[in-house]
């Protein structure tokens, strides 16, 4: 039987920035907004701004809209309990929070390990424990395989290790880590594990409890959605961790959210889940409710992507003077569709410059993946190029983009 593939025009109608004619590829930057997104924060402005918590009417319904929303998320995510969820800003900030929050129970002379292929939101709120006497520790790709492999990470763990931070998809490499088996491995030593999920929740539907982790972090504005950001937290740390909200504020999640979260934003999530569902009962006969309509979405939009990682991949490794910086394969279980390569003769910067004037949208740097481009040995190459593809992206405009490539590289 064929399998079933999106209907990509169904899909782009939702994304009205996307009938402008102008193409977005760097998605790991911001994926571009959905109408229902922009629909809901609308109408939770215009009709329900109100505070939260009082006994009249409109009071009462802004409330319900936000706690709406709040379970949908626990539902996306896969969480366990509302109070898991911690809704907040930005994965940056959330795990500055999260690092503050931690560290009041740690003392000089705890380890910590990161990564060196992980943005530096995952990095430098842990890092700058370096301050209060923890040491840290830097578990480091493989650069054959572009990599984290395990047999490295055992011999960074002592009984002095408190916690692992890494990526769930590296926002350069691409690369999926087996945060499961990791996470598995970790904890058996006694460690917390935290996950940044930026640059995989484009592209996959996370699950928290399949994968184990203690804290898993995302931002809303790479999935469809406006700037904010959700922090997952285990239940079993959440009476443990010290709060950083008025000291009368004690109940999870709002002890880790000063100043309340943006209600307009959160409502603003119920798009996410509409659309999702819309994608679904498009493509299926019989729609299943709840994450299982996510989940189905979400595998058309994993095959279209695998899709499209293929036929730019399949380009770039035709050109002997292109290095991938990831998995040269489109393999959907291997790495998502954000693609980065170097060229032997021209500088990054050169490259995008080029594409620019086609209206295109691509993008070069170091994606704040600092210590990757580092160890890469890139940074005078203007770091690497970037094309990251979603599921709304066509076939049509990736062979433009080659088109486009062709004749700079020629
Ligand atoms: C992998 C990864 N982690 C974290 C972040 C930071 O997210 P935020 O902008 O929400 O702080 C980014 C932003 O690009 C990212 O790509």
């Amino acid at each position: 039987m064929q399998e079933l593939s999106l209907d990509t025009s169904f899909a782009r109608s939702f994304f009205p920035s996307l009938s402008s004619g102008f193409v977005f590829m760097d998605n790991a930057g911001g994926s571009q907004t959905l109408r229902p997104v922009a629909e809901r924060l609308s109408d939770y402005l215009l009709n329900s701004n109100v505070q939260h918590g009082a006994s009249y009417e409109i009071s009462q319904l802004a409330g319900a809209r936000v706690y709406e929303a709040s379970q949908h998320t626990r539902d996306y995510i896969h969480a366990n309990q509302l109070e898991e969820i911690v809704l907040g800003p930005s994965t940056s900030m959330q795990i500055r929070i999260l690092s503050l929050a931690l560290s009041h129970a740690w003392k000089p002379g705890d380890e910590i390990i990161v990564t060196n292929t992980d943005h530096e939101a995952n990095v430098s709120p842990w890092t700058d424990l370096k301050k209060k006497g923890i040491e840290i520790k830097i578990w480091e790709y493989n650069p054959e395989t572009f990599q984290l492999e395990l047999d490295d990470l055992k011999g960074l763990i002592t009984d002095k290790t408190k916690l692992l931070a890494f990526t769930h998809a590296s926002n350069v490499l691409g690369s999926i880590n087996p945060v499961k088996e990791i996470t598995k491995y970790a904890q058996a030593q006694g460690l917390l594990v935290c996950v940044d999920g930026v640059a995989y929740a484009p592209h996959r539907l996370p699950d928290v409890q399949e994968l184990g982790v203690d804290f898993y972090i995302f931002s809303w504005y790479k999935v469809f959605g406006p700037h904010f950001a959700l922090m997952y937290v285990k239940k079993a740390h959440l009476e443990k961790m010290e709060g950083i909200n008025h000291y009368f504020i004690q109940s999870s999640p709002y002890k880790f959210q000063p100043g309340n979260v943006n209600f307009e934003f959160a409502y603003s999530l119920m798009g996410i889940f509409d659309y999702l569902e819309a994608i679904n009962n498009h493509h299926f006969e019989q729609a299943p409710k709840g994450r299982l309509t996510y989940q189905k979405a979400f595998d058309l939009f994993t095959q279209q992507e695998e899709e499209l990682s293929g036929i730019l991949l399949d380009f770039l490794n035709s050109n002997s003077d292109i290095k991938i910086i990831g998995n040269k394969k489109a393999d959907k279980s291997k790495r998502v569709s954000t693609i980065s390569f170097v060229h032997e003769k021209l500088d990054s910067k050169e490259i995008v410059d080029q594409v620019d004037p086609f209206r295109i949208g691509i993008r070069y740097g170091d994606f704040y993946a600092k210590k990757l481009i580092e160890k890469l040995g890139i940074e005078q190459k203007n770091g690497v190029v970037r094309v990251s593809l979603l599921h709304y992206n066509t076939h049509e405009e990736v062979k433009r983009l080659i088109s486009i490539f062709d004749g700079i590289f020629k």
